[in-house]
């Protein structure tokens, strides 16, 4: 496994790839803030069964952090996250420094509209035009064929296939599973920010969003406004939460479910997305219904 710091190497190093005996070598990107869990390592394990060279970024993007969040704090650990892509079997690990990503501050930004209205694009202004803009440009130093991204955060997928698709952009978005603990919640670099009160209590969401699914399959008659105010009186019950959302919108083109819409008989894919505030951490996760 190659660790490469500077653009000009790790193009010059794919150059090698693509020109080499693995002729048209097909490249895959999967890229990531670091402080690497097994949500992180499922997405390499998808790229490798994709791609012929596995490439994964690592890089906390400061652009696409708001005033009074963490980016300071975000946590790193660089000698773990190696282990980790080495036992994925990954071929380059590309890390580079803040300069050099951003030798100046960015005049150029990517901004997907009318995706990023609601969800965590109201919550966290300008959030997911950092993440358009570090993702372009981590697709044009790559040049990779496909780009892994983890369906935890649902909402970055939805966006990223419409500035994909909107620019031509010569890749195709990988979406995959949310990965979770064994007792239901999602993994995220942030859960080390939880208390074990905190980290109790978080399991809420994972079982509201089970018990949503429940009155999905079972129901014919739930409507939109019942499950949302399942999953609210549930989450309300733990006296740690802080609701930031509970949305039950289409996927992946984000629009609301009409509240007295009976669920089962909408006929696009329906997205329940939640974020919640335990403590200082803000949690998110969501569930995927099909049309029946
Ligand atoms: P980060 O939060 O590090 O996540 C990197 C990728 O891992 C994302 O695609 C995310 O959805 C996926 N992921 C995280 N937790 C997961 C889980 N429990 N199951 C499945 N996939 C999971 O998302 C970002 O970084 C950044 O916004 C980035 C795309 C790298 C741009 O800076």
């Amino acid at each position: 496994m190659k660790v490469i710091r500077s653009i000009s190497e790790l193009k010059h190093e794919l150059q090698q790839y693509r020109v080499s005996s693995q002729h048209n070598a097909k490249i895959g990107l999967v890229p990531t803030m670091g402080f690497l869990h097994n949500g992180h390592a499922s997405l390499m394990t998808r790229a490798r069964e994709f791609a012929d060279v596995v490439v994964v970024s690592i890089f906390v993007n400061p652009i696409q952090f708001g005033p009074g969040e963490d980016y300071e704090t975000y946590p790193r650990n660089e000698e773990r996250d190696l282990a980790l892509a080495e036992k994925q079997g990954v071929d380059i690990v590309f890390i580079p420094t803040v300069a050099e990503m951003y030798p100046q501050p960015t005049k150029t930004k990517i901004r997907v509209s009318e995706r990023t209205d609601r969800l965590c694009g109201a919550s966290r202004p300008g959030h997911f035009d950092g993440v358009t803009t570090v993702v372009s440009k981590l697709i044009n130093i790559v040049q990779p064929q496909f780009a892994f991204f983890g369906q935890k955060d649902a909402q970055q997928v939805a966006v990223l296939q419409q500035m994909v698709m909107d620019l031509n952009i010569n890749v195709e978005i990988v979406p995959c599973p949310i990965v979770r603990e064994e007792d239901g919640l999602a993994l995220s670099s942030r859960n080390v920010y939880l208390n074990t009160e905190e980290r109790k209590q978080a399991l809420v969401l994972s079982r509201s969003l089970r018990d949503a699914e429940v009155a999905f399959n079972d129901s014919k008659s739930v409507t939109a406004s019942e499950l949302r105010e399942k999953i609210l009186s549930m989450i309300q019950s733990s006296p740690l939460a802080k609701i930031d959302y509970i949305e039950v919108l289409t996927f992946p083109e984000l629009i609301p479910v009409a509240d007295n819409a009976i669920v089962t008989e909408v006929e696009s894919q329906i997205i329940i997305a939640l974020a919640v505030k335990f403590g200082t951490t803000r949690l998110i996760d969501n569930m995927l219904f099909m049309p029946k």
